[in-house]
Order: C-alpha cells, then structure tokens, then sequence
C-alpha cells in the first residue's frame, strides 16, 4: 500500500513509504541496465512537466521516467505560454486539467505553489522544487545514491554543505535523513544557515574541516545567488577558502569520503573540479538514480489499480 495522492514534500513523511520508494527505485534501476529500456506500467497515463523554473536534470529525468513508463507526456514551459498574456495560474492549470490529464509535476519558485495546485485541480500533483521550500523527489534520489553506496542510510553521517538557507534540497534531504536515522551536519557561512534548522534534528557546524573528517558524505551546495538579492557572499574566491570542497582538503583527509551534488554545479566555488571529477564523487551516479527515483515515484503515485482515493 502506498497512501499518498501528491508527492508534495518529505516533511512527515513516514520512514516505510520512503523506505518502500527506494526499495521500488532499485527495481526500476534495472529496467534502464535493459537494452529496451522501457515497461508498460504507466500505458494510457498522461502526465503534464509544468515547469516555472529552469532545469536541466529534474525535467530530463522527469520526462525520461514517464516515457520509460509508457506514460503520454506532454511538457509545459511558462516562458512560452499563455501566462505571458496575462493567464493567472489557476486558469492554466485549470485548463490543462481540463484536456483530461492525470498527473501534472510542477516546479515553481514560489514556496508552498503545488500546495495551492492541489486547490486548483484533481490530478496527482508531484513536487519537482517549489522556491527555498523543498525539493522531494531530489532527496529521495539522494537517500537512494546513500544507499547504493553503503547498503544503508541509518547511522551514516552525512553533511550538507553550503547555502542551507536558501535549498529546497538541503530541506527536503534533512526531513529525509532524519526520519531513515542518519546523522546530519550542516556545514556553511553563518548568515546561510537558520538557527531553526537545529530544530530539524540536525547538527550546526561552521568548521569545515571538523565536518570534512566527521562525515561519511558530503552533500555540496551551490550558492543560490538567483535567491539572494543582495550578495551574502564577499567572494566566490574567499567562499572556496572557507567552505569550498577542494583538493586540497580532500588531500588532508587520509580516508575516502563520498562526495555529492545536485547539480548544478560552479566549479571552483563550493567544489574543485578535480573533487568532482574523482573516483570519489557519485554526482553521475546520482543523476541516473534521479531517472529510477522518478520512476518509482510515478509508479506507485500512479500505478496502482484499486481506484482508491487517498487522504492527502
Ligand atoms: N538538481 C536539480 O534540481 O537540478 P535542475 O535544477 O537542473 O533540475
């Protein structure tokens, strides 16, 4: 049983339900190890990409899964529609919903915009980033890559780097790892991490070297300069000094450590390319699991037959 009508965020989220995306996530790896690379799961489902925002691995990966799935997939860019004539959001979607859809996944740089979606129309809606707010399915593909890598996620310590305040990832993998029992660290520049964040049942560290020899994995962020207005940055020169994962640092530490990203990634800010271009980094590894994750997520979203409405 999977009782979820949206896939909106991780916040309580039950442990089993991700446990049971991830487990699925695996077996739809292997459909993409297949020649054909395709099964008939998601034949006669239609899905709308209804994206408000750039992106190059969620709108890929999205896509990719839905045609792996057998899915009719229709995709929506706000630069080149309606909205541009004065549409408001209800409407278009409103009127999408209305040439008989199933599914729609959004992304919008609002926080909280696929909340107000599920007002709006019936389809499922999947969450595929909404502003600072959370970024579900990156997380799930995150826990997933975790997993691959050292068979488990509870007791791992895992750290997330970088501009805390203003990642939807970073959210959505603290609610994530905290409910599969990993120990999280946040690493960054002061002003970019929330006090609050603590509250998440997360560490705070500022020393990036302590958090560098603590961790099994680090989770590297880019500075979100699109959310800053003001720069809360000096230097993209001084940021690499103080927060950048650089050769240099990975040199000092004697054992391996995992290195990840969610792209995209400004090499030579908060990592060197040579770190992201290491035997050590799983950053490709975690783009193919973004197509398996995505899978899973539409599969058992949309997949299952009992015609059962669900309670969120
Ligand atoms: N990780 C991620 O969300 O990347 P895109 O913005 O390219 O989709």
């Amino acid at each position: 049983m999977f009782n979820h009508n949206h896939f909106l965020g991780l916040e309580n989220f039950p442990k089993d339900d991700i446990q049971k995306i991830i487990d699925t996530s695996f077996n739809f790896k292997e459909v993409l190890d297949r020649p054909i690379k395709k099964v008939p799961s998601l034949q006669g489902v239609t899905i709308v990409n209804l994206f408000f925002e750039n992106s190059t691995r969620t709108r890929i990966s999205f896509e990719l899964a839905q045609k792996r799935l057998s899915a009719d997939t229709v995709n929506f860019s706000a630069s080149t529609s309606s909205l541009k004539k004065g549409e408001s959001f209800k409407d278009t979607a409103q009127n999408i919903e209305a040439m008989k859809i199933d599914a729609v996944v959004m992304r919008h740089p609002s926080p909280g915009a696929p909340y107000q979606l599920k007002e709006f129309i019936d389809a499922k809606i999947i969450n595929a980033g909404d502003g600072t707010h959370e970024h579900p399915t990156q997380a799930i593909l995150d826990m997933m890559s975790i997993q691959e890598k050292f068979g488990k996620i509870k007791g791992l310590n895992i750290a997330i780097i970088g501009d805390i305040y203003h990642s939807r990832v970073a959210r959505s993998n603290i609610y994530g790892l905290v409910t599969m029992g990993a120990n999280v660290t946040v690493c960054g520049p002061s002003n970019l991490i929330p006090q609050e964040i603590s509250e998440l049942g997360v560490n705070i560290n500022y020393n990036i070297d302590e958090v560098v020899e603590w961790a099994d994995a680090v989770n590297v962020l880019r500075i979100q300069r699109e959310r800053m207005g003001v720069g809360l940055i000096p230097s993209n020169r001084e940021y690499r000094k103080l927060f950048g994962i650089t050769n240099e640092r990975m040199i000092r530490r004697k054992k391996e450590l995992v290195i990840m990203h969610p792209g995209p990634m400004n090499r030579g800010v908060e990592i060197d390319s040579k770190v992201a271009d290491s035997d050590q980094a799983i950053i490709l590894d975690q783009v193919l699991n973004g197509v398996a994750s995505r899978m899973s997520i539409l599969y058992l979203l949309l997949g299952a037959k009992d015609g059962k409405k669900n309670e969120d």
